[in-house]
């Protein structure tokens, strides 16, 4: 492989550089789904509050950690991470959720996020399976099967 056609780290330029914006709009939605979460933190009221607060502290604590692997990926790739506020409400499927107070309202806010990340991350996942990206594989599977069981422990609480 010629050091024109290949990244640092040996991967397709034009495969990764697709894997990269696949990642930049992962990152974007991120972005978005963590000041929702933080919203909740903050906004939530009721009987629930203090195991809600709690609870969304710890989810938007992981949510920040994956933020800055996910950009660092991106730049593992050879590639710029998206870092404004105003590019990622543009790209990002999750909408941003304001003024929730009702528990239950922020729980079910949280499956939906993490409905659109798991769907995203499995089409990543297969886009770098395709170009034999390995690193940026088991980064989305990692991803998917933690937030899959997330998603369990929300719906349980939901009932
Ligand atoms: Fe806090």
């Amino acid at each position: 492989m010629s050091d024109i056609d290949t990244n640092a780290i040996g991967l397709y330029t034009s495969s990764a550089e697709q894997l990269a914006e696949k990642l930049n709009t992962l990152l974007a939605n991120y972005q978005v789904f963590y000041m929702n979460t933080r919203g909740y933190h903050w906004n939530v009221k009721g009987e629930q509050f203090f195991e809600l607060h709690a609870k969304f502290e710890e989810i938007y604590t992981d949510l920040l950690t994956k933020v800055d692997e996910v950009a660092e990926r991106i730049l593992t790739l050879g590639y710029q991470p998206l870092h404004a506020y105003s590019d990622y409400a543009k790209v990002s499927q999750i909408q941003e959720d304001k003024q929730v107070a009702d528990g239950k309202q922020c729980v079910q806010g949280l499956v939906k996020g993490f409905q659109v990340l798991i769907e995203l991350q499995r089409e990543l996942l297969s886009q770098a399976s395709d170009a034999d990206d390995e690193g940026t594989a088991s980064l989305a599977s990692d991803y998917i099967r933690e937030q899959e069981k997330t998603v369990w422990m929300l719906n349980a609480y939901l009932g």
